[in-house]
């Protein structure tokens, strides 16, 4: 089975199979956002569940720019408990010998008030999305461009040091860098702004930033949209350069998803606005992994391996994608946060994961009229990320998950805890 077999990336290092749980957002650090004995137990569950590389979900490089609360956090070189905690965590979510990459990441202006009502991005455009939880931003500095690319190399090579097996660069979902490679969010007129080229710059730079840091053996990654699927936004012939300029600069790995906040695609939910159609030939494959197409049509210009993330559920789908050459790398989320060990089911020959996300409805059946309206919709998508989380929780502080749990409640307490560590935060200063 093709899925077993192992792959062999640019920079020498080898990814035992083709299978890979996609970053995740565990939201398990302390409020200061150090690595805790949860996210050790987590991360050893799923070590243990068979897949050939574990990415982290968002570590971010900003604490007032952070995806969610508990976030791990690293601006600076780490101090003596910091590398200690990154260390355990690493030797946990690697026990059984598979890869464990940290994904770096800054939120921009995808960061909620809760976590700062005055965020940075590309430029001052707000995020498009009812219900008032995300500020106006401001656009960054050149300096503080320039910090924020040595913090991405400073906190990627102290994830080397402390025993990750490579790193990637969050350069999709509408967060920070993201923001500059839209056309619509990037309204810049210096050299980060405008043409393609300016727009990439500030990821090209990461890129190389952390390069000259980790060394030429070490695996970076990148996750990149396929599209932003929005009217003006960045479209699938952009990153088809971009994943041309990124072959060049040495990346490993590039892993393909699409959408934002605003244009949910990367969990196959519709946003509010119409989605905006790509120039893509349709496959069947596609039916069930939503960016498999944009893949396959990549692979015909570059050689860089491509991981293609969203939607495979099917162990067909998946061979598929390897077999005609879509995808080197599969990757799996929303099924592992139940079904741990799924990669191994497939692996010994199970012929699909769960679809968890069929059966997650915030909107009780009696008001099901409502699902029809667009905003209704959206929403609905939301909640059931918080189910989501919570079982993620579980897995970090009991070792165990609860597929029964209730949609709402998971909202409320998420919801809640979110709260909770802010006000922790907010009391250490
Ligand atoms: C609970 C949850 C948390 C997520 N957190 C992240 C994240 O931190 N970084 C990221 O790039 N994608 C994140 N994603 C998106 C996944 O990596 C993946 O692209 C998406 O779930 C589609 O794959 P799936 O259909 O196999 O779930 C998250 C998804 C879920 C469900």
């Amino acid at each position: 089975m093709n899925l077993a077999e192992p792959v062999t990336l640019p920079c020498g290092a080898i990814l035992p199979n083709r299978l890979s749980k996609a970053a995740m957002t565990e939201g398990l650090a302390t409020p200061d956002g150090r690595p805790t004995a949860a996210l050790e137990q987590l991360y050893g569950i799923w070590s243990d569940g068979g897949c050939g590389m574990l990415l982290s979900g968002n570590i971010i490089i900003d604490k007032d720019h952070l995806e969610r609360p508990g976030n791990v956090v690293i601006e600076s070189a780490p101090d003596a408990d910091m590398a200690a905690r990154l260390a355990s965590w690493a030797k946990a979510a690697t026990r059984n010998g598979n890869h464990f990459w940290a994904q770096i990441s800054h939120g921009g202006r995808q960061t909620q008030k809760l976590v700062n009502p005055n965020p940075k991005s590309a430029s001052d455009v707000t995020l498009a999305l009812p219900g008032g939880q995300f500020g106006k931003p401001t656009p960054l500095t050149k300096d503080e461009i320039a910090d924020l690319v040595e913090r991405w190399a400073i906190a990627s090579k102290a994830c080397q040091d402390a025993g990750f097996t490579g790193v990637q660069v969050h350069a999709a979902h509408g967060y920070l860098i993201s923001q500059f490679l839209s056309p619509r969010v990037n309204l810049r007129e210096d050299d980060y702004g405008g043409s393609l080229e300016n727009r990439a710059r500030l990821l090209l730079e990461v890129v190389a930033a952390i390069r000259a840091k980790v060394g030429p053996e070490f695996p970076i990654s990148v996750k990149l949209n396929s599209a932003d699927f929005q009217k003006g936004g960045f479209a699938f012939e952009d990153s088809l350069t971009v994943v041309k300029w990124l072959e060049q600069a040495s990346v490993d790995l590039i892993e393909i998803s699409g959408g934002s906040y605003e244009q949910p695609k990367l969990m196959g939910i519709e946003g509010m606005e119409e989605a905006e159609q790509q120039n893509v030939a349709p496959s069947t494959v596609a039916r069930e992994a939503y960016f498999v197409d944009f893949a396959t049509a990549m692979q015909s210009e570059v050689s860089v391996p491509l991981m293609v993330t969203g939607g495979f559920r099917t162990r067909e789908a998946m061979e598929q994608a390897v077999e005609i050459g879509a995808a080197d790398v599969v990757g799996l989320g929303r099924p592992l946060c139940v079904a741990t060990d799924g990669a191994s089911q497939l692996l010994n020959g199970a012929e699909e994961l769960p679809r968890y996300e069929d059966s997650l409805d915030l909107i009780p059946n009696w008001l099901g009229f409502l699902k029809g309206l667009q905003m209704m919709k959206a929403i609905n998508g939301f909640a059931a990320i918080y189910w989501f989380y919570q079982q993620i929780w579980m897995l970090g502080h009991e070792g165990k998950t609860d597929e029964g749990f209730p949609v709402f409640k998971a909202f409320r307490i998420v919801d809640a805890r979110n709260k909770q560590i802010m006000k922790a935060r907010a009391r250490l200063g």
